[in-house]
């Protein structure tokens, strides 16, 4: 085979050592996908003296070295939106390598800066495995799915919600239980912010937008809101009423601007988001007239992770490498237009929890009929005089806003005793 084509890897943990025992044990094939001898020749990470299950070698200590060396890739699988992690892709692209990472973080907040200076060198810098790791997502949207463009990507971009949602329905625990359980099963980090919160979710919705709309990456138009709130009243409701509650990344088109939001969604339970479940994530994309397309696999891991980056790899190898890293040139990435996401109108689900006092209902239909927001169906289960219970309501479509300030009202009285819940329901 004709050239070598040097690798250099910083990070050696899940998604790292994943890389280089697929490097090892498929090389050869790699290599002749590739058309050049796939070479590892520089290693760095934390500890030198860690086992890492495989034999290392061109350990260094110094991360930085490997964007200063002799390699044609270097690979960033350390993590973090600053530090080490930008400081080495910085560097990289700056001395003319290619650059592959799976580092979310890193490409939504940095991903027009970095793409800018990835075309001025010369060179690729490519996140295949940054959203929904072994679905092949990123490549779909930046160069398959662009005939008739994109109005919609909705997704299940976190296995960690995706599981704990699903052991809830399944076991009929709480949140916290189950996620003590992911914990410990290794589903979840031990500070589990990031997931449950919705911030990694919103990361990889920021990409997807991008990609699919042509805008730069603009994490903070991102509407996010997370799951630790959903309890398994919930989710029993929700399959009561035919639907199953799933974190939702979606970014769509409203007129020229474009609206992105992460939150808890009734999906219904016949439908394909629907039947995503455990650690799995799946991608629905609405392609205009070319139709929609649904994609679902394992979305984190070593090997499906390793499986996203080896791809990046072998295509910087092949020299198919200096495509624009979000699908045209940096320069052509407009500023995304923000929509107005609470106009957006939906069929909510609402949940209060109140104390069992007369007058309580006639209150909250009242604080309703004050924000125009009108109820199609409501369940009292059981009495408790005295004692909280929970009223849940199912409304017509209505703007988020006017749900929202019906809340707010409603939330204020003392006789509601938690924060109400509204999550909306696909129609
Ligand atoms: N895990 C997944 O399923 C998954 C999926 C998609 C994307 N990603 C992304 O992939 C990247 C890596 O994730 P991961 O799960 O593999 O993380 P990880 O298991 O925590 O591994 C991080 C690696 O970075 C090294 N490291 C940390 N700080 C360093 C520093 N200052 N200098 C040098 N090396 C340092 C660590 O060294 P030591 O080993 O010596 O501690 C470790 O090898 C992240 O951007 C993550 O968001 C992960």
């Amino acid at each position: 085979m004709s050239t070598e084509f040097k690798i250099a890897i910083a990070g050696l943990g899940t998604v790292g050592s994943g890389v280089v025992k697929a490097l090892t044990a498929r090389g050869e094939d790699l290599s002749r996908r590739a058309g050049r001898t796939l070479r590892i020749v520089g290693v760095s990470a934390r500890d030198a003296k860690k086992a890492r299950g495989f034999a290392v070698t061109g350990w260094t200590d110094d991360p930085l070295s490997l964007a200063k060396g002799d390699a044609d890739v270097v690979v960033e699988l350390i993590g973090g939106d600053e530090g080490i992690a930008r400081q080495l892709v910085e560097t990289a692209l700056d001395n003319g390598k290619h650059v592959v990472t799976a580092n979310k973080a890193l490409m939504a907040k940095h991903g027009k800066v970095l793409a800018d200076l990835a075309e001025k060198r010369g060179v690729t810098l490519k996140f295949e495995a940054a959203a929904a790791g072994g679905i092949p997502i990123v490549k779909v949207l930046r160069e398959d799915l662009i005939a008739h463009g994109v109005d919609a990507v909705k997704g299940i971009l976190n296995g960690t919600c995706n599981y704990i949602l699903t052991e809830m329905e399944a076991s009929g625990r709480s949140f916290d239980d189950v996620l003590k359980e992911a914990q410990a099963k290794g589903y979840a980090e031990a500070d589990p912010t990031l997931d449950v919160g919705g911030g990694d979710t919103a990361h990889k919705l920021a990409l997807l937008a991008s990609l699919a709309f042509g805008t730069a990456p603009d994490l903070d138009a991102v509407a996010v809101e997370g799951i630790s709130h959903i309890t398994a009243d919930d989710i029993a409701f929700a399959s009561e009423f035919g639907y199953r509650i799933k974190l939702l990344g979606v970014a769509r088109k409203v007129g020229d601007a474009i609206d992105q939001k992460v939150h808890p969604t009734m999906v219904r339970r016949s439908s394909l988001l629907a039947s995503v479940s455990g650690a799995a994530n799946g991608v629905l994309v609405d392609a205009g007239e070319a139709g929609s397309f649904f994609f679902s696999g394992r979305g984190a891991g070593e090997a499906p992770t390793a499986s996203a980056v080896i791809a990046d790899i072998v295509e910087a190898a092949a020299g198919g490498g200096a495509s624009p890293v979000f699908g045209r040139p940096a320069a052509g990435l407009e500023p995304l237009k923000r929509a107005d996401g609470k106009a957006a109108a939906s069929p909510w689900y609402l949940r209060f929890e109140v104390l069992d006092v007369p007058g309580v209902l006639a209150a909250i239909a009242g604080n309703l009929a004050d924000s125009g927001v009108s109820i199609e169906s409501m369940i009292q289960r059981g009495r408790a005089p005295g004692e909280p219970v929970a009223i849940v309501m199912i409304t017509h479509e209505t703007p988020q806003a006017r749900v929202e300030r019906a809340l707010k009202a409603i939330g204020a009285s003392d006789k509601v005793r938690a924060r109400p819940c509204m999550i909306p329901m696909e129609s």
